[in-house]
């Protein structure tokens, strides 16, 4: 059976214009009720997010809403104790480089929702709540947004890299070999603060140096023009001789007045030792963007197709 995108969640494509990611934990008072609650939400999730679309759709567009619902780790061996899990889902554990790390932090639940209209985001969140707030603590909710140009909030051009929209899904799905969990993908979720006075008191050609593009024209250096560190030279991941793609959509979150700014970084993976090989080389490397960032969070999920969701809805699974 190969992968069917329209079996999936809405991982591999959609950045959105307004972005929510929520991460919560089960506060794992009662197992058995945890479980149950879950499976009702297995299941009221797809009705909440179908009639959003219909009650948000335009008649030119459609609707833009897009919704993924991952499970780490800790949370599948709890709520799923008998059952088999994603090969390669595991507890994300700090990574350590010479001089920077990447820290693990708490989460059983993952949300990253999207839509052009910023009150459905909102009403999305906000039902999914009204069937997990009484099991769960919140541990972060931040809200992007797409900004000028779909660049980052670093001012460079995002994605170019990334794989193009009608190859996303090969990259972003787990495939045959993991059968019994095709159609989902790994997603890692890290919350980056950026120190933005020392940014923007870069020159531009530096700037270029460390990301390894031109900023208006988002053309990318030469290798001997770029800093040993560029993020796209550190991010970089082959495996025998082959360069290895995730689908990414990060996007900028931001409290300006209080100098609150960062990047949700959200990757989506076919395999989570791709995205941890990115990861790791960017530790190992200093990665320029760690130079003036500080990281808040990070944690892998397992984004379930939706006939998984469909089975542990139905106590089938
Ligand atoms: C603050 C967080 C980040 C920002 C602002 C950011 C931004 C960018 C930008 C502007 C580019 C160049 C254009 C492109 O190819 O998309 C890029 C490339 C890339 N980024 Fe990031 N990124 C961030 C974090 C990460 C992380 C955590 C990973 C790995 C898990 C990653 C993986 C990549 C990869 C693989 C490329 C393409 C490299 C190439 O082959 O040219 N990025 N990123």
């Amino acid at each position: 059976m190969p992968i069917n995108p329209s079996h999936a969640q809405d991982v591999w494509k959609d950045v959105g214009e307004h972005v929510q990611f929520t991460v919560l934990q089960l506060n794992r008072q009662d197992p058995q009720h945890d479980r149950e609650v879950f499976q009702e939400f297995a299941d009221r999730s797809q009705a909440i997010i179908r009639s959003l679309r219909i009650r948000d759709a335009k008649p030119e567009t459609g609707t833009q809403l897009k919704v993924s619902i991952g499970i780490s780790s800790s949370a599948w061996d709890y709520l799923f104790p008998d059952a088999p899990k994603p090969r390669e889902l595991e507890t994300y554990t700090t990574l350590h480089g010479p001089k920077y790390s990447m820290p693990a932090t708490a989460g059983d639940l993952f949300f990253h929702i999207r839509a052009s209209n910023e009150a459905v985001v909102y009403e999305c969140q906000t039902q999914f709540q009204r069937v997990l707030a009484p099991i769960t603590s919140v541990l972060d909710e931040t809200k992007g947004f797409r900004y000028f140009e779909g660049r980052a909030i670093i001012g460079f051009i995002d994605g170019t890299e990334a794989p193009a929209i009608e190859d996303a899904a090969d990259y972003a799905l787990v495939g045959e070999e993991d059968p019994q969990f095709i159609n989902g993908s790994y997603a890692f979720a890290q919350k980056w603060q950026h120190d933005m006075p020392i940014w923007e008191h870069m020159t531009t050609g530096d700037q270029e140096k460390a990301v390894g593009r031109e900023k208006f024209s988002d053309f990318e250096l030469d290798d001997d023009d770029k800093f040993k560190n560029a993020h796209n030279v550190a991010s970089k991941y082959e495996i025998d001789g082959v360069e290895q793609k995730i689908v990414r959509m990060n996007v900028p979150y931001a409290q300006p007045a209080v100098g609150n700014i960062g990047t949700y970084f959200i990757g989506y993976a076919r395999h989570w030792t791709v995205t941890k090989g990115m990861l790791q080389n960017m530790v190992d490397q200093g990665d320029f963007l760690l130079t003036f960032s500080k990281l808040l969070s990070g944690q892998v999920f397992f984004i379930p197709s939706r006939d998984l969701l469909a089975q542990i809805a139905d106590d089938d699974f």
